[in-house]
């Protein structure tokens, strides 16, 4: 009745306004890449379509979602770059993305799916499958002329990135990595990798601020997460680690004029059966990096080799550090309710520079048994405080 009252004119924009808004959304905000000739089959290569479909969401001013249903696509080393026109693109997958089982194809030492300076990029869901087992086994038997082997999603220069839900399995490298990022949030992942398969660590964070990772599973054979140089404010939070090499910063040091790490909580984690719980390890080289304000924080430890480790001589066969103590300067760590069992007698082991000593290292509430003993810890050139109960006896 009222509608009578309004002027033709302003009935007509009001219905022009909102047909025309309806049709861009339905029209330019969802790309399925089947449309742009993927192929669920698992044997027809589909780079070029979801190369496309990134194109036009990564072109199209507002909000973009791309979608990939059900089914395995194949997928070349592929590069999604950013600058693009809106800051809001999602990519929810269904299915599964495979990279080729010819290891040569990706396996040169470079990433098989790489998001590089985009803004505001989410990933909801889906499977990587790396198809690493090939190159695992030319690597394992010793050959000469095996690839490195490529990381299965990297994100370079880029901010504002969610992932969610995500699968990672048989990367022929390591699983996802962060370099050069700001604001990443991940969760709810899962990261799996035979126990005895090379360098296939789960998330590996460099030169990267404000990086968030909750509630995931990491199985691999290497670290479960590595924390590389440059890392700050990073945040890490309900992880279940293993098989693999626990959560490491480092390998740091390799480089005389290094970032530093700061700032790194590692909270609520359990590891079950790796080589190192909570680890920080730099080469035995000279350097001017940094290590400092890290917080471990409630960790259980189920049989784990080496719970609680500083290793600032790592020097695998004595090569490229003739003599050299790490420049790698650690301090103000803090390790709190850490509990558990070791594998091994030694369950806390402070082996640090003898030219730049750990301090500030802390202990409070830590209890680690081995065979059902008290472990034991080992300490050099560390210094720091130990509150509340800790088991073993601190040697700081
Ligand atoms: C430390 O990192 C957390 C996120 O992990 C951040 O919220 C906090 O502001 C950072 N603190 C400093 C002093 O940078």
């Amino acid at each position: 009745m009222s509608n009578n009252n309004y002027p033709l004119p302003f009935l007509f924009l009001l219905i022009t306004l909102s047909c025309s808004f309806h049709f861009s959304t339905a029209k330019s905000s969802t790309y399925n890449v089947i449309k742009f000739g993927a192929k669920p089959d698992g044997i027809t290569d589909s780079t070029k379509a979801f190369l496309n479909a990134w194109t036009k969401a990564c072109s199209s001013p507002y909000p973009a979602a791309i979608y990939v249903p059900q089914g395995k696509f194949l997928l070349g080393t592929v590069t999604f770059s950013g600058n693009c026109a809106n800051k809001a693109i999602s990519i929810t997958i269904d299915g599964t993305l495979i990279a080729s089982s010819n290891y040569r194809v990706a396996g040169k030492g470079g990433t098989w799916l790489r998001f590089q300076h985009v803004d505001g990029v989410s990933i909801r869901g889906g499977v990587l499958d790396g198809q690493g087992t090939a190159l695992w086994k030319c690597k394992n038997s010793n050959k000469k002329n095996c690839p490195t082997g490529a990381t299965t999603l990297e994100f370079i220069g880029s901010k504002n990135i969610m992932i969610t839900g995500l699968t990672s399995i048989n990367s022929q490298m390591f699983h996802v990595v962060f370099n050069g990022c700001q604001y990443v949030k991940t969760q709810d992942v899962n990261i799996v990798a035979a126990g005895n398969s090379p360098n296939t660590d789960g998330i590996h964070v460099q030169m990267s601020s404000h990086v968030t990772i909750i509630h995931s599973k990491i199985r691999t054979g290497d670290d479960c997460i590595s924390i590389g140089p440059g890392t700050n404010s990073l945040w890490i939070e309900n992880i279940e680690c293993g098989p693999g090499h626990g959560i490491s910063i480092g390998s740091l040091g390799w480089e005389l004029n290094e970032a530093g790490v700061q700032n790194v909580t590692v909270k609520r984690v359990t590891f079950t059966g790796t080589q190192n719980g909570v680890r920080i390890k730099s080469w035995g080289r000279a350097s001017n990096g940094f290590v400092r304000n890290i917080f471990f924080q409630d960790a259980t430890m189920v049989n784990v080799q080496n719970p609680i480790v500083i290793d600032q001589n790592y020097c695998p066969n004595n090569k490229n550090c003739p003599g050299q103590a790490s420049g790698i300067k650690i301090s103000d760590v803090t390790y709190e309710d850490i509990h558990g069992t070791s594998a091994t007698e030694v369950a806390v082991k402070f082996d640090c520079s003898s030219k730049y000593p750990c301090n500030g290292i802390k202990l409070k509430d830590v209890k680690l048994t081995y065979k059902n003993q008290i472990a034991e810890a080992s300490c050099n050139h560390a210094a720091g405080a130990a509150l509340g109960l800790v088991q073993p006896h601190s040697c700081l």
